[in-house]
């Protein structure tokens, strides 16, 4: 047991599927793995591992923002000896380039959090994704002929603002979508020496209000749901 998760000692995988959404970790667990167990639900924080393709994997949330995959993403790496975290969210889009459904595979996450600075001294304001999970994803993604863009994104602590231009450290880092994730894990990776990698699903236009519905969603998250849980395999 951590201090937020109640697993056993060896009940939680080396490779973990994270989505933000402790439903969305139950979904995948109940649709994509054999023999899940839930192993955790801390705060309604499910943690469920079982074999997918006969391979042991675990899926659990990670909650939303800093604070809460610092929390998690910390925890699984250093009491559960967790070698790879796969992120697996969402993301808006800042331009129009980008379209509803694109699969992202993080290259670089922007941030104006001092997360990173004040857990770990890192004071860089744009993170890499660490080790080399991203470009097994990517080389996954070929195989599977899936077509995912290597892109920067802005992860941000903020959802709801008041001026709706598009934020000066998304312009200067060449960001073209933001989430709330992938800088906390990537910091709490580059610190530990894991591997992190995060694969975003575009699910909305910002400057158009377009949006994945709420019953599109289930399909729409297949591919994701599927390149990582191939690419975790590997
Ligand atoms: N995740 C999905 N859409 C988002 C948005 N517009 N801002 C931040 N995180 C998001």
């Amino acid at each position: 047991m951590s201090i937020h998760i109640s697993a056993k000692k060896g009940e939680i995988a080396k490779v973990v599927l994270q989505p933000g959404d402790p439903l969305r970790a139950k979904y995948i667990a109940e649709n994509f793995l054999e023999g899940a167990k839930l192993v955790s639900q801390t705060r309604g924080i499910f943690y469920y591992t079982g074999l997918y393709k006969g391979k042991e994997i675990t899926v659990g949330a990670s909650g939303m923002g800093f604070p809460s995959i610092g929390i998690y993403s910390f925890e699984l790496f250093t009491e559960y000896e967790v070698d790879t975290i796969i992120r697996i969210g969402t993301c808006g889009a800042y331009t129009t380039d980008l379209k509803v459904f694109d699969l992202l595979n993080v290259e670089y996450a922007a941030s104006e959090s001092t997360y990173a600075k004040y857990a770990w001294g890192i004071d860089d304001e744009i993170l890499s994704h660490q080790g080399n999970i991203f470009h097994t994803i990517n080389e996954t993604a070929q195989e599977m002929s899936l077509t995912t863009k290597a892109t920067n994104i802005h992860s941000s602590d903020i959802f709801y603002r008041k001026d709706p231009a598009i934020p000066a450290i998304a312009t200067k880092n060449n960001c073209p979508a933001v989430e709330m994730e992938a800088f906390g894990l990537f910091a709490n990776a580059q610190h530990l020496g894991k591997n992190a990698a995060t694969i975003l699903t575009v699910s909305d236009i910002i400057p158009t209000h377009e949006n994945i519905s709420a019953d599109q969603r289930e399909k729409a998250l297949k591919p994701m749901i599927e390149l990582a849980l191939e690419a975790g395999i590997r």
